[in-house]
């Protein structure tokens, strides 16, 4: 009884320090996390050198204004992501939430605008 009590005691306490000894943002693990899912799932169509059909299709589209590399752009928010995530766009497909989960997305978001100021 007493463990039990002693125990829920230090979950409220862990509770309430959550805030307090939370990570700053953007939180490394979700970085992390952000440029694994890339890899995975964009970096095919958006990762460096010939052969990468996004990143041509991004230098075509903004004929050098904008860096064709997604992970180079300092100007996508992670809501414009989601939109294109979700939507898709020309040939790129849009995902499903089974393939790329909302907290996955969240982390794409985050990782393509961590040079964002
Ligand atoms: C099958 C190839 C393909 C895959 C896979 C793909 N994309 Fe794309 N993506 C493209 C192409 C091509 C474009 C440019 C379309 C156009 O001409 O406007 C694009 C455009 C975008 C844009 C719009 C950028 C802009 O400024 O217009 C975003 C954001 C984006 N992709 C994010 C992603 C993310 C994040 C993933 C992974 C979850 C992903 N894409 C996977 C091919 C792909």
């Amino acid at each position: 009884m007493k463990l039990i009590a002693i125990a829920a005691a230090a979950a409220a306490v862990a509770v309430l320090a959550g805030p307090a000894i939370a990570a700053p943002k953007p939180d490394p693990a979700m970085l992390q996390q952000g440029h694994d899912v890339f890899q995975k799932w964009c970096a095919p169509c958006h990762g460096a050198g010939p052969g990468h059909p996004g990143t041509d299709a991004l230098q075509a589209k903004y004929k050098g204004a904008k860096p064709g590399l997604l992970e180079e752009r300092r100007d996508l928010t992670p809501d414009q992501v989601r939109f294109y995530v979700r939507h898709g766009v020309s040939i790129m497909p849009f995902f499903r939430k089974t393939e790329v989960s909302d907290a996955d997305l969240d982390a794409i978001g985050a990782y393509i605008a961590r040079t964002k100021r």
